[in-house]
């Protein structure tokens, strides 16, 4: 007999990736409801589905997710949404007997300065990014709910925290993205257009640590297995790169063979965020793609959905 394991949010980065990889091991039979079938951040329908549908694990990978121009501009709709969806979806599994379940924290919930690879015990310790603060707090949220759940009801409710994940299913946008994928639509834009050069925002000096979406869904998996305690567990991928080097790697990638400019006055959000992975290193999970393999694959599935893009609009 198959256990059901719902995956919410499966059409995002981490979500699809999750799906892929659940969809093919015989343990689990994978369930999903696209958003217009389930708003997450309707209690009543978040509860009726999980008593209709008794799931027997849950992987939260549902948010609402952007970067740094998406946080400032909307900073109360990333605290919102984000805090329901954890609310009504931990609270619905409980009720309806869910003993395993994955949540996603995020390197945003550490503070702005701290000393690298991060490590859980410096959660707290100091003052958050302010331009993602309002999103981390309701990470900060999600982990507090699931750590309180568990000693009450004596759940196993555990948090993930990823380093910055990339993949296919990103958010291709100028606006909306997170900088891998935000550099990668600019700097695509600019080869195509054979641009002599590009600015990017901030200095190019922050540090980044780069997770392929498929790699995270592996180690997902050994997590959601594994019966240890620790929380939460971070996952990273050990590359850490500035943001200069990433456009290098993504001017190859995409060939764009111009001359890259760094407009200073823009924000560069936190200096690094790398994390501290032993936990999951220790249950046998290291990364198989390298930052350079994972563009590529990144890129062929970017160009694949604009080619989609384009036969839509002609049709
Ligand atoms: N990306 C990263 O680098 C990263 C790093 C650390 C942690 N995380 C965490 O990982 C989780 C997933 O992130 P992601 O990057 O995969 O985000 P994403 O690509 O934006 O995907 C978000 C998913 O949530 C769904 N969703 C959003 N609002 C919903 C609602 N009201 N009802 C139902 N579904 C809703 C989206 O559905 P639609 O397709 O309908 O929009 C999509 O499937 C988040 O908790 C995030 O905090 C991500």
């Amino acid at each position: 007999m198959k256990k059901k394991l719902f995956i919410a949010g499966h059409t995002g980065l981490v979500g699809s990736a999750l799906a892929r990889h659940f969809g093919l091991r015989s343990s689990w039979e994978v369930v999903t409801r696209a958003r217009k079938a389930l708003d997450l951040t309707r209690q009543e329908a978040v509860d009726r589905f999980f008593q209709e549908v008794r799931p027997e694990a849950v992987i939260l990978s549902a948010g609402r997710v952007g970067g740094i121009l998406a946080n400032s501009k909307e900073p109360a709709a990333f605290v919102y949404e984000n805090l329901m969806m954890e609310a009504n979806l931990i609270h619905a599994a409980w009720k309806a007997g869910v003993k395993r379940l994955i949540n996603f924290g995020s390197t945003c919930m550490y503070p702005r300065i701290s000393a690298q690879p991060m490590k859980p015990e410096q959660l707290g310790t100091g003052p958050l990014e302010p331009t993602s603060e309002p999103y981390a707090v309701a990470k900060w949220a999600g982990l507090t709910l699931c750590r309180a759940y568990n000693r009450q009801h004596g759940t196993r409710y555990t948090t993930v925290i990823p380093a910055t994940v990339y993949g296919a299913n990103d958010h291709f946008s100028l606006e909306g993205s997170h900088v891998l994928s935000a550099l990668l639509t600019k700097l695509h834009e600019a080869a195509k257009r054979g641009l002599p050069e590009v600015t990017l925002w901030g200095t190019g000096g922050s540090r980044r640590e780069f997770l392929f979406s498929d790699d995270l869904a592996e180690a997902v998996s050994l997590i959601l297995e594994w019966d240890g305690s620790e929380d939460p567990i971070q996952v990273g991928s050990g590359e850490v790169v500035s943001i200069a080097r990433l456009a290098a790697e993504i001017s190859k990638t995409v060939g764009f063979t111009g001359a890259i400019r760094w407009d200073a006055s823009r924000p560069d959000g936190a200096p690094e965020k790398s994390l501290e992975s032993s936990v999951v290193r220790g249950l046998g999970w290291k990364p198989k793609t390298d930052l350079a393999g994972g563009l590529r694959k990144t890129y062929h599935w970017f160009l694949e959905h604009e080619v989609k893009r384009l036969d839509e609009v002609i049709a």
